[in-house]
């Protein structure tokens, strides 16, 4: 493809991504197909000819499209929200158009600089000071799992240097609880702890955030055995019901062990853009490690989860490599982001926040945010008001958990009856909600947030939902 011919095709696509933004509204919000639906649209053969742009693109529409679930639809309230901004779109699409290689500061200085900028941005944003350094990883999932590799080399003395985890005598034990997002139990086996060195402490039965006085106790019991205590991953906005671990008291217990805390603040680390909201993470200065991702609420396309340390030296002790043919003169002025984790290329991310923040600005990703919150306190006030209707955890942020608890029914015939609507609705395409068990029971995730959500899409949702539990229990 020429460039002349890119310019070309690449008008049609912006016009046609242009025109799939606005009319998203009337395509349904779940994908509405089944298993092997996209897949079967292809040949099994690859191409053997070339197509014209316009083909794919028509392809595009009729094939791919389909299988997609939509979730910068207004009437999506599933998972989390996975906003997409336009303007971090435009940043995106300029990370491809330049093709740079981030391998080291030389292949690419402004990949490299602008990231240094953003994440100090976005750090200042944040309320955070300066102690703290970051860069962009992929994925909160990475940034917990390289935050506990650097941790067991914390606590080991570089056990990496010698013969690694499987000659250290004393197991290393890793502290979260059962509300912590799966990517923490992931990340834990990974970095090689095992599951029977993996503490999931009591939680309060109300907040489900982690108890601090079971915390000390579990410490000490460890120690009373010939453990090793190394590190405690703590939810600040867990994705089952917004728990938030009391941060101040967790590292307080730490620093008495010399314990790493790695703050998993993947989706809760947007609201820590709104001044008021920040008491939530009380606390975070004296942690280790923080991720949080803009790629979820705030915004900024995925993928985008910023990782910050307060000590970098060690955290690129644990990470560095340094092949010859990586060297530059300046290495000893620059950073490498190669040593702040674990792939060696990277894309050049930070244009997507670059744009994101230029375009839209932050006062009205604040604004947006706050809209989000107090949708979520006028939907969760409306659910529990009604007859028969539970919110069944405190709306900490933009997460509303509900159940509709009919008389007379219990245990396994409650669990059909939520199951029921909540199915009917998703796949009706007419909104989009997350099933999730608590303690044991399905209840219904509304998790408000999506940038094209509005108060009236809301008053939709509730209509929606009653209708539906109104047709269930007349069947
Ligand atoms: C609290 C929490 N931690 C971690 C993750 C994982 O995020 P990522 O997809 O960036 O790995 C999520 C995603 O939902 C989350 O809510």
């Amino acid at each position: 493809m020429t460039p002349e011919e890119f310019r070309s095709a690449g008008h049609e696509l912006i016009d046609w991504i242009a025109d799939y933004r606005s009319n998203l509204e009337q395509r349904p919000v779940r994908a509405q197909i089944k298993p092997a639906g996209v897949r079967s649209a292809f040949s099994a053969q690859p191409p053997e000819t070339p197509a014209p742009a316009a083909q794919l693109l028509r392809e595009l529409e009729q094939k791919i499209v389909p299988g997609i679930t939509q979730v910068q639809h207004p009437m999506h309230y599933g998972w989390f929200p996975s906003n997409a901004s336009l303007a971090s779109t435009l940043g995106d699409i300029a990370s491809s158009g330049l093709g740079t290689l981030g391998i080291s500061w030389e292949s690419c200085p402004a990949l490299t600089e602008l990231e240094e900028v953003v994440c100090d941005w976005m750090r200042q944003l944040t309320g955070l000071s300066d102690n703290w350094e970051g860069c962009i990883q992929d994925t909160a999932s990475t940034a917990c799992l390289t935050a506990l590799l650097i941790a067991r080399e914390s606590a080991s003395d570089y056990s990496e240097n010698r013969g690694g985890l499987q000659a250290e005598d004393k197991p290393m034990i890793v502290y979260t609880t059962e509300e912590a997002h799966s990517s923490v139990v992931k990340a834990a086996l990974l970095a090689g702890f095992g599951r029977d060195n993996l503490r999931m402490v009591a939680m309060d039965s109300a907040t489900r955030a982690m108890s601090a006085p079971a915390l000390a106790r579990q410490i000490e019991a460890d120690f009373a055995v010939g453990n090793l205590p190394c590190a405690i991953v703590a939810s600040v906005g867990s994705t089952g019901i917004t728990a938030f671990d009391p941060v101040a008291e967790i590292v307080e217990i730490a620093a008495e062990h010399a314990l790493w805390v790695h703050i998993d603040a993947a989706m809760a680390g947007s609201a820590m853009l709104l001044p008021e909201y920040r008491h939530l993470w009380d606390g975070v200065e004296s942690a280790d490690s923080i991720a949080w991702n803009p790629h979820k609420w705030m915004g900024t396309i995925l993928d985008c989860s910023l990782f910050y340390v307060r000590d970098v030296q060690h955290l690129v002790r644990v990470m560095s490599t340094n092949p010859s043919y990586l060297r530059s003169t300046v290495d000893e002025e620059v950073k490498q982001f190669r040593d702040w984790g674990i792939p060696l290329g990277r894309r050049f991310r930070a244009l997507k926040l670059w744009y994101h923040l230029g375009i839209d600005g932050i006062d009205a990703i604040r604004a947006r945010l706050r809209r989000d919150l107090d949708n979520a306190q006028w939907f969760a006030g409306h659910v529990a008001q009604q007859e028969h209707w539970r919110v069944l955890a405190p709306v900490k942020l933009q997460t509303v958990c509900i159940r509709h608890e009919p008389p007379g029914l219990s245990g396994d015939a409650l669990d059909r009856h939520t199951l029921g609507w909540v199915d009917a609705i998703n796949q009706s395409g007419a909104a989009f909600m997350s099933p999730s068990k608590l303690d044991g029971r399905w209840m219904v995730r509304v998790s408000i947030g999506v940038e094209a959500t509005t108060r009236a899409h809301l008053e939709k949702l509730w209509q929606l939902i009653q209708t539906q539990v109104s047709e269930v229990a007349a069947e």
